[in-house]
């Protein structure tokens, strides 16, 4: 077995981080320009299969079946999506990876584009067979919640017969969009106001992890998040 050395440790360090610095940048410049990037594998793998791991191994009652709304008319509507999620809280190794992986982006972002993201909130989806999610947005305008939506998907082997894809549309009028396929390591990242999505049919179990970067908006005394 090869053993690392010290030196050799910091440059692999080193190494991962130059390549995060890498995708962080090509992510800027297309939000800049397209105001989305599709980044197909660009997860770091180790933390892909971390990530993967940690969802097989959760049992089925970790999840709850999605709703959509707003908290305070949060319905639960079959019609609409089908998925089950799990929040992701870093109570598990691979959460508090994935969150500082997410907290690293989140500022370069906030560095280079002066986004003001505030906070992320993320949790695992589960689409079992014949699951979908219709056609929506992630924000609602002007309400300045949810301002970046960052999807990475957990599916090795993923066929085309398996279904599934995120299809990203360019705007409302968009009839035909973009389609990604949800494997392993791949990232969707857009402004959440501005692009309609959905997930087709799944043919097969398929995870994701949808999660959300905030600006802190303020409305009368409230402020939100975090509490
Ligand atoms: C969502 C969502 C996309 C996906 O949870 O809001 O659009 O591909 N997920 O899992
Ligand atoms: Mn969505």
């Amino acid at each position: 077995m090869e053993v690392l050395n010290l030196h050799q440790l910091q440059t692999t360090a080193q190494l991962a981080d130059q390549q995060n610095q890498a995708l962080f940048a090509q992510v800027a410049n297309d939000l800049t320009h397209k105001g989305y990037s599709i980044q197909p594998f660009a997860l770091p793998l180790d933390l892909s299969n971390r990530l993967l791991a940690q969802v097989l191994s959760m049992s089925p009652q970790s999840f709850i079946e999605a709703g959509i709304g707003r908290s305070t008319e949060h319905m639960r509507n079959d019609f609409v999506r089908r998925d089950e999620i799990c929040w992701i809280t870093g109570n598990s190794e691979a959460g508090a990876q994935w969150l500082d992986w997410t907290s690293q982006l989140q500022s370069y972002l906030n560095q280079h584009l002066f986004l003001g993201l505030f906070s992320f909130e993320s949790h695992f989806a589960h689409y079992s067979a014949g699951s979908f999610y219709k056609r929506h947005l992630d924000a609602f305008k002007g309400e300045a919640n949810r301002v970046l939506s960052l999807v990475a998907y957990l599916n090795s082997d993923w066929q085309i017969d398996d279904g599934g894809e995120l299809v990203l549309y360019q705007n409302e009028q968009d009839l035909q969009g973009l389609k990604v396929v949800p494997a392993l390591g791949t990232l969707a990242i857009f402004l959440s106001e501005e692009f309609p999505h959905e997930v087709l049919p799944a043919q097969r179990d398929r995870y994701s992890i949808a999660g959300w970067y905030r600006i802190n908006s303020s409305s009368a005394d409230r402020v939100d998040p975090p509490r």
